[in-house]
């Protein structure tokens, strides 16, 4: 039987008055754009006829994120979903068709940028510590059809290791790292995000840095940026970066106006001028931000009952912006009663956690796997059934995650 266990020694007292109440009153994000971001945009208005269309504003955050990051190149866009899209469209691109290993536990943008490319996703389970990929069954997923690996970082857990890496680099196959979930984290002295081929960021109002809708494709490599800077933009080549780029276009196209030259059947999915002054208020406390959220997530994981939840998850370098809850069992009964009370405090949750669960079990690859594919995936099945985030916010008080943990740990029987 699970001993029932009261809050740890870390516990502080609940505030007077809180006790009667058992509302918690706690969304899956509040006050994620503040006054500050709102009078930066304001200011930027009050202007004489402001430039709202992708201008300055735009390149000077994509400078300061690449900076942030540590890549030489980024490129804004409206959403990290886009930033997947154009990434597997330049992969496809610059390294043709082929297999893509993807993630069981991701969202479904990048499962299906890699369909919309015409490439064949090949699904790993997770590492149960990291939630991303487990790095052993990616390289035993590896063929001669391989073009990328293309790993999620799960609710801001690292899920790089060294042997990965070297392997990777070894047989020349690149890597793309999702990091929309784990603004900042690292591994080993690095940003994640600066590892790969290339990196996608997403700046939706729920995660570490929002842009209200928005998202970032990161990279070192010339080429894929000056691809992803047209792709985002109708595949013209007035976008490219680099001059002698656009001039020999211009040269081998002298039937065609220079403003108009289609390099690529692309997209539109630029941003604004609005949305890159959020990004770059936002930028300034970023940092300080990710630390709140970590020290709240360690207050709720040493909180928790680790014989009832798991509490063991990958840490270091880690940047949360949603808790993790995972039974450790398999216990029907007991998720019943999590989500119930849950509902009733007031606590905003998502099953599944990232993606809502094993992306398999989904309507879309269920038509191309069969209804039987998750039973492939154990690890990721069981975060499907017995897993969920709630929000993580720099505002939420200490009493509060106390008392969450507390009425959890009192649920075990
Ligand atoms: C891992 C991951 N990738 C991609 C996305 C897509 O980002 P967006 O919502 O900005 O399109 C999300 C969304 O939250 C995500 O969690």
């Amino acid at each position: 039987m699970i001993v029932k266990r009261r809050v740890g020694q870390d516990s502080a007292p609940v505030r007077p008055g809180q006790e009667q109440s058992p509302v918690l009153r706690w969304p899956l994000m509040e006050n994620n754009i503040t006054r500050e971001d709102l009078d930066a945009v304001i200011r930027y208005l009050q202007q004489d006829d402001p430039i709202l269309t992708q201008s300055k504003n735009v390149r000077d955050f994509e400078r300061a994120w690449s900076d942030w990051v540590g890549v030489r190149h980024s490129v804004f866009v409206n959403s990290g979903s886009s930033a997947n899209l154009l990434t597997m469209a330049a992969l496809r691109e610059l390294h043709g068709p082929g297999e893509v290993i993807v993630p069981t536990i991701t969202w479904v943008s990048d499962i299906a940028s890699v369909l919309h490319c015409g490439m064949t996703p090949v699904f790993v389970d997770i590492d149960r510590r990291t939630l991303g990929m487990d790095n052993e069954h990616v390289l035993e997923k590896i063929t001669p059809r391989t073009r990328a690996v293309f790993l999620t970082h799960v609710l801001g857990y690292n899920a790089l290791g060294q042997r990965l890496l070297d392997e990777l680099q070894e047989r020349r196959i690149p890597l793309i790292e999702d990091v929309c979930e784990a603004h900042g984290a690292t591994f080993q002295a690095g940003r994640l995000g600066s590892f790969g081929l290339a990196s996608n960021f997403s700046f939706y109002y729920a995660h570490h840095l929002s842009t209200i809708e928005g998202g970032m494709v990161c990279t070192n490599d010339v080429d894929l940026y000056e691809t992803v800077r047209m792709l985002r933009s109708h595949g013209m080549v007035r976008e490219l970066d680099s001059d002698s780029r656009r001039r020999e276009y211009w040269d081998d196209y002298p039937d065609l106006n220079p403003d108009f030259i289609f390099a690529l059947p692309a997209y539109n999915v630029r941003s604004t001028e609005i949305n890159a002054i959020l990004g770059l208020s936002q930028l300034k406390r970023l940092d300080e931000t990710i630390g709140r959220r970590n020290a709240n997530l360690l207050l709720f994981l040493n909180n928790l009952n680790p014989d009832v939840f798991q509490t063991d998850f990958a840490f270091e370098g880690c940047s949360n912006y949603a808790f993790t809850l995972i039974l450790k069992e398999p216990d029907e009964s007991l998720m019943r009663r999590v989500m119930t009370t849950l509902r009733q405090f007031g606590v905003e949750f998502r099953r599944g956690t990232s993606g809502g669960g094993n992306q398999v079990r989904q309507p879309y690859l269920r038509r191309l796997l069969g209804d039987d594919a998750w039973r492939s995936f154990p690890r990721a099945d069981h975060v499907h059934f017995y897993g969920m985030y709630i929000g993580n916010y720099p505002t939420l008080e200490r009493d509060r995650i106390l008392r969450l943990c507390e009425m959890l740990n009192g649920l075990a029987e």
